[in-house]
């Protein structure tokens, strides 16, 4: 699959996350106000340059934590069954949580992930999605805060893949098979 030829068409441009990550921050600062330290937990791999670029604009004290799970059966396809990979190391239970993931897709990993740090009883559990598909969801879940709702294509860059490449590019494009 990955061995075809695609092309990358923009579909929004660093500038237009940088705008919309300011945004985003401020009405996060804004909910948190107050708290004394906010756990950040970005889901591996795809929210790695988002959390980056987000907390530098949280105006909070802010831990970073990380938790991987695998969803993806292939490159493309979405598989329902989420394992955990790497859990936090931080203890959650009575604290602030903010969940940061690339892309709310089907909803299977969003809806896992946040059942179970939900089990550990945090304070208060709140879900930051760059990236929403609300017309290929299967289970109903939506993130606190979303960046941007985009139609039903495959995406790539700001820290989201395909097959592991263009997770370095500065902005999100769909890819188009040639
Ligand atoms: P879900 O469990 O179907 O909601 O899938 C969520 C995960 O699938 C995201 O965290 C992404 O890693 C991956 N994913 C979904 N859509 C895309 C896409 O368009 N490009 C790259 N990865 C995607
Ligand atoms: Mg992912």
């Amino acid at each position: 699959m990955s061995e075809r030829t695609y092309v990358i068409d923009q579909m929004i441009s660093a500038k237009s996350i940088a705008a919309r990550v300011e945004a985003l921050a401020a009405e996060i600062t804004r909910a948190f106000k107050g708290t004394e330290k906010l756990v950040v937990v970005g889901l591996l791999r795809g929210s790695f340059v988002f959390i980056a670029d987000l907390v530098r604009e949280l105006d909070l004290p802010v831990e970073v934590d990380f938790l991987e799970a695998s969803s993806y059966g292939d490159a493309m396809h979405s598989s329902r069954e989420v394992r955990i990979l790497k859990d936090l190391r931080s203890e959650i239970a009575g604290r602030d949580v903010l969940l940061v993931e690339d892309i709310v897709d089907t909803g299977f990993t969003l809806h896992h992930v946040k059942n179970l740090l939900q089990s550990r009883e945090p304070r208060r559990l709140e879900v930051c999605a760059l990236l929403d598909k609300p017309s290929r969801r299967e289970v109903e879940i939506k993130a606190t805060w979303t960046g941007f709702e985009i139609p039903d294509e495959f995406v790539v860059g700001y820290g989201i893949d395909f097959a592991q490449r263009d997770r370095n590019l500065p902005y999100i494009g769909k890819v188009r098979f040639v």
